[in-house]
């Protein structure tokens, strides 16, 4: 028998279904997920009601198997961890409300999770999962996904964790803007996993997009603070004044439209020279703005570790460049526990249930919630 509690995460804040059961906050006995990208894409960005409609669909068969893939009973759990927020307030509910029946019907302990305290602990239990040794701290989180851009420093706090944020994106989030250009450019939903591959054929400096400058700060705003709707205007410019361009991107749509969900090779050869330079040139200009504000950020705070998380972790440019920017070591964790996962919202919970926290059944969803 193991000594660490066994933990059902449920997550359902965007527009994945997803549950796992861990042994305390390092073994990961099972984490299905259950992605609507298919369903979202021919709306190229998530619709909320749709979202709920299907996570409603989903929430019961995958909780129910990812306990039968961990050989566990509901008896058996120790605490249910649930996404309270931020996200779709009714994709949230169909979480919130399912785990809250759980635990009452189970008399199980119910805890609320912050979705951006779970991305970044996604981090810490990718090393413990491996028995790697952990970051030294201070750390400096840098958080990018479809929602949110965000730079936290991170240490530990008696048993948790004290989370300060350092900067923030004043308008796109950096998965945000790949998801709009993808969009424009009429190729697949989310837009960073196919830009990521198609950008790598393409040239950097093709497209001469200028650097981001941030106007002048007021109250509470940063020099850490990141923008995103530049680059992606300069995009949509770059395309009406290319003509060749819109006649191409028409064509693609076209062309796609019939073939469903067409494999990576498909896309690649449905682009141009002239496209496949854009996306090198966009990608280089959002890695340069994350990597230099997260470099910056560990600068001032003497950091001894940079985490680097959310569904835009899985970048390959953005890896690369902050392994050789000669910043402090940096932490990432696999493909699967970057995107949105039940995994780090289990792992997030165990010092709050060390902590002594519980949610009450009458806890609302934050469809805003600063962490
Ligand atoms: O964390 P996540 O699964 O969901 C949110 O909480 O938003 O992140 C999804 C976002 C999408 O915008 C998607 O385009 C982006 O992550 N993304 C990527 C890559 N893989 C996913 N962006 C850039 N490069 C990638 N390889
Ligand atoms: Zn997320």
């Amino acid at each position: 028998m193991s000594e660490l509690p066994c933990i059902l995460g449920i997550e359902t804040s965007c527009d994945e279904t997803s549950a796992a059961v861990l042994l305390g906050g390092e073994r990961i006995l099972s984490n299905l997920v259950l992605s609507q990208a298919p369903l979202h894409r021919i709306y190229g960005g998530v619709v909320p009601e749709l979202a709920s409609r299907e996570h409603l669909r989903a929430i019961v068969p995958i909780v129910r198997q990812a306990l039968a893939a961990a050989e566990k009973s509901l008896a058996e759990l120790d605490l249910i961890a649930v996404t309270q927020g931020p996200g779709l307030a009714g994709a949230l509910l169909v979480g919130l409300t399912y785990a809250k029946s759980l635990s009452w019907a189970a008399g199980k302990p119910l805890i609320g999770v912050n979705h951006l305290e779970g991305h970044i602990q996604a981090v810490l239990l990718e090393q413990r999962r491996r028995a790697l040794p952990g970051p030294e701290w201070p750390a400096v989180a840098l958080l990018v996904s479809g929602g949110h851009t965000l730079l936290y420093q991170v240490e530990p706090r008696g048993a948790g964790y004290r989370y300060a944020l350092l900067g923030r994106t004043r308008d796109d989030a950096a998965g945000e803007a790949y998801d709009k250009v993808a969009k424009l450019l009429a190729l697949s939903y989310p837009g960073g996993p196919i830009i990521d591959r198609l950008a790598a054929l393409g040239r950097e400096n093709a497209v001469p997009f200028p650097r981001v400058k941030l106007k002048t700060r007021g109250a509470g705003e940063s020099e850490l603070d990141f923008s995103f709707s530049g680059v992606k205007t300069a995009v949509l410019r770059y395309v009406q004044t290319h003509p060749e361009l819109e006649s191409e991107i028409a064509q693609r749509r076209r062309a796609m439209a019939p073939l469903g969900n067409p494999g990576w090779e498909a896309w690649r050869d449905a682009c141009s020279r002239d496209t496949l330079d854009l996306l090198a040139s966009f990608q280089a200009c959002v890695v340069r703005e994350l990597a230099s504000k997260a470099l910056r950020a560990c600068e001032l705070r003497g950091a001894r570790s940079l985490l680097l998380t959310g569904g835009v972790a899985a970048n390959r440019r953005l890896r690369r460049e902050l392994e050789t920017a000669g910043g402090p070591p940096f932490y990432a964790p696999a493909l699967e526990l970057c995107t949105d996962n039940a995994a780090m919202i289990a792992a997030a919970a165990y010092p709050h249930f060390l902590l002594g926290e519980r949610l009450p059944l009458d806890a609302r969803a934050h469809a805003v919630w600063p962490l």
